[in-house]
């Protein structure tokens, strides 16, 4: 039944009827504001090979960066004292104990130091740095990360497999999302839409996915062509279908508001990369969370995941000001100094 019903939405003309009911759900299940998480990329370094990344391992081309320590605490700590309430922290695939022992270090110095009166707890932090061990995410979450971000990218076994070398399994994805949640996390997945062979019948069992897994928070964006990738042999079949794959998008956020009701949904960047006012459109669709970028103008270059990044020669706090006055265009408020958790999870561990 359920799945009929998400076909029926994801096959729709009917955007407005769509937006309306997704828009109504959302509000009477989490609320109107809007929570912002400062998205910061923090090392492009990768050790895995996705054939639609950017910043995959076989990427020569790709300008290898990690910040240090003190860049990090300092975006931090600007984070904080701008309002945000929360951060992402996000990097390439990497697991070597260089890097889990830095990005332990980095979050309990975050903690530290972003305590103050507007916000008693710290930033709320979210991590997103993929696939670990057990015991690596344990780590993590005892040093403050209370949310991980971990997108399934797609829950065809088939589709999977055609966008990943073989060491890169979805069994394994699916077993780090059950160890988040195990640890505690607020877990958060999600999926590229319009994947070149992907379905409507794929993209309504993702949804139906999210439910079985009972995730908390979802972040998911239009499939978007990498020049220096092998999916650039789609270019033009992706321009054809563009129109398309941007109101899937649309469809695919109301579909999991109307489905999941409480969880917390971002209009990805990736809508913005399609239609300038994208994030704005995914916001009146059911989502409730953005994430302005507060990783350095100079880098935000060469952490380019999909061809059409936008927002790359700003600066941190030029998207500070143009997202408040977008968010507001469309009639809503920011949870300023909030963290926003999502409600789902809150009901989930009673
Ligand atoms: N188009 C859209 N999204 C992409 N991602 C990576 N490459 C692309 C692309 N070409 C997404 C993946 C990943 C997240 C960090 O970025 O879903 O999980």
């Amino acid at each position: 039944m359920e799945k009929q019903e998400i076909i029926r939405i994801l096959e729709s003309n009917n955007l407005e009827s769509i937006r309306k009911k997704a828009y109504s759900v959302m509000k009477e299940y989490s609320g109107e504001k809007v929570y912002y998480r400062g998205l910061l990329e923090f090392s492009n370094i990768c050790i895995n090979d996705c054939y639609y990344c950017g910043i995959r391992k076989s990427n020569k081309e790709s300008n290898r960066f990690s910040l240090t320590k003190q860049e990090i605490i300092d975006i931090a700590v600007w984070t904080a004292d701008n309002g945000y309430g929360s951060m992402v922290l996000q990097s390439g695939g990497q697991k070597d104990d260089k890097f889990i022992d830095f990005v332990e270090d980095v979050l309990k110095t975050i903690k530290e130091k972003t305590i103050s009166e507007k916000l008693p707890n710290g930033l709320g932090i979210t991590l997103c740095v993929g696939e670990q061990t057990h015991e690596t995410y344990k780590r993590f979450f005892d040093a403050g990360a209370h949310r991980y971000l971990l997108r399934i990218e797609t829950t065809s076994p088939i589709l999977y497999k055609k966008l990943h070398p073989e060491t890169q399994t979805l069994e394994n994805r699916k077993e780090c999302l059950r160890i988040l949640k195990q640890i505690g996390y607020q877990v958060g997945t999600g999926v590229m839409i319009g994947i070149p062979g992907q379905t409507i019948d794929d993209l309504a069992n993702d949804i139906l996915f999210f439910k079985e897994y009972d995730i908390d928070m979802i972040g998911m964006g239009p499939y978007l062509i990498h020049k220096q990738t092998p999916m650039k042999i789609h270019t033009e079949e992706m321009e054809k279908r563009k129109k398309q794959v941007f109101n899937l998008s649309l469809k695919m956020i109301a579909a999991a508001r109307i489905l999941l009701k409480d969880v917390n949904i971002a209009a990805t960047t990736a809508l913005q990369a399609m239609d300038p006012i994208g994030r704005e459109k995914g916001l009146q669709y059911g989502a409730n969370i953005v994430m302005p970028l507060v990783t350095p103008s100079r880098i935000r270059k060469d952490y380019q995941l999909y061809d059409g990044k936008p927002c790359i020669d700003e600066q941190s706090s030029d998207c500070r000001e143009c997202l408040l006055n977008r968010i507001k265009s469309v009639g809503r408020e920011v949870g300023f100094n909030e963290w926003g958790d999502s409600k789902h999870f809150f009901k989930r561990i009673k």
